[in-house]
């Protein structure tokens, strides 16, 4: 039999897709769903194949009707509409201006589709807001800020929002200790071991060449002077060591270690003292 071979075709095409329904994990989705769908439209077609192998053993179906014959069964089920040769037994009695009317039955399919959508709402009903089980808007809704809060969380904690504009100081033990640790591994070469003062300015009194407050120190170290010998870190320390490091300059803010650098700058001013803070 000849059209045995075109079943080779989706047995070969099943054991391949049977490895990914086998692995469908969570990051295949639309994979794993693709796949569902090809493996149905596969019986499907297998289905197909198998009714023409016993269509054309019969040999004799030259027309096609046997192959048909169960297509139209199928299509006279579901409209069940009434042949033409035995309209006459339908036909209204009404006639305006020669127009007639058939008293067609209403067709199953459309019956179903009234009951299927009818039952539909009730099961989605009971299961969505009864039950609570199906995901509704609301719930879709809460989910993704959810999961968008959790990634903004992510964000924060590496620094991505955190820059000139919108570091603030922290007082935070922890975080001045790190502070402390990065200040005595990368500055204190230049600035000396208490901030007194080297090569680079003494970071320990109230005068500022760039300007004081936590949002001026952490944008000269994140961009530094390059042409007067402090170099950029942005390359070296994230945001939030940026942040620790300025932090921790500013808590060391009038500790006049001994053999302190001359103040160079102007002496800062935190402004918050002339505007309105709310405190
Ligand atoms: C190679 C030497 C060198 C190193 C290392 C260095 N600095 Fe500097 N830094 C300087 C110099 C020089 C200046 C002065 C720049 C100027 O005159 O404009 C300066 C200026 C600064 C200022 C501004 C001071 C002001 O008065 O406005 C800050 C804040 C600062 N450095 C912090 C740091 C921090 C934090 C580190 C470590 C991460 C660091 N520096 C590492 C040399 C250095």
């Amino acid at each position: 039999m000849k059209s045995y071979k075109y079943l080779l075709v989706p047995a070969f095409f099943l054991t391949a897709v049977s490895n990914i329904l086998a692995a469908g994990d969570e990051a295949n989705e639309t994979l794993y769903s693709v796949a569902k769908i090809m493996v149905v439209l596969t019986l499907l077609s297998i289905l197909l194949v198998f009714w023409l192998v016993i269509v054309y053993s019969e040999k004799n179906d030259n027309k096609g009707d046997m192959f048909l014959a169960p297509f139209k069964k199928m299509f006279a089920m579901i409209t069940k509409s009434t042949p033409i040769e035995k309209e006459h037994e339908i036909l209204l009695d009404h006639d305006y201006d020669g127009i007639r009317e058939l008293d067609n039955k209403i067709p199953p399919w459309f019956h179903g589709l009234l009951w299927g959508t009818i039952i539909f709402a009730f099961v989605y009903m009971v299961q969505y807001h009864i039950v609570g089980d199906g995901d509704i808007q609301t719930n879709e809704y809460l989910e993704e800020i959810n999961k968008a809060a959790v990634e903004r969380e992510i964000l924060i904690r590496t620094g991505a929002f955190l820059n000139e504009e919108t570091v603030t100081l922290t007082t935070d033990a922890g975080a001045l200790n790190s502070g402390k640790e990065i200040y005595l591994k990368n500055c204190s070469a230049c600035h000396g071991m208490v901030g007194e003062g080297l090569v680079g300015p003494n970071l320990t009194d109230e005068y500022w060449i760039h300007g004081g407050g936590v949002k001026n120190i952490f944008k000269v170290i994140k961009y530094g002077v390059p042409q007067k010998g402090m170099i950029s870190w942005q390359t070296q320390l994230n945001p939030t060591q940026i942040k620790e490091v300025s932090s921790f300059i500013i808590s060391i803010e009038g500790t006049n270690p001994a053999n302190g650098k001359e103040p160079e700058g102007d002496k800062w001013v935190e402004e918050t003292a002339n505007t309105s803070s709310g405190s």
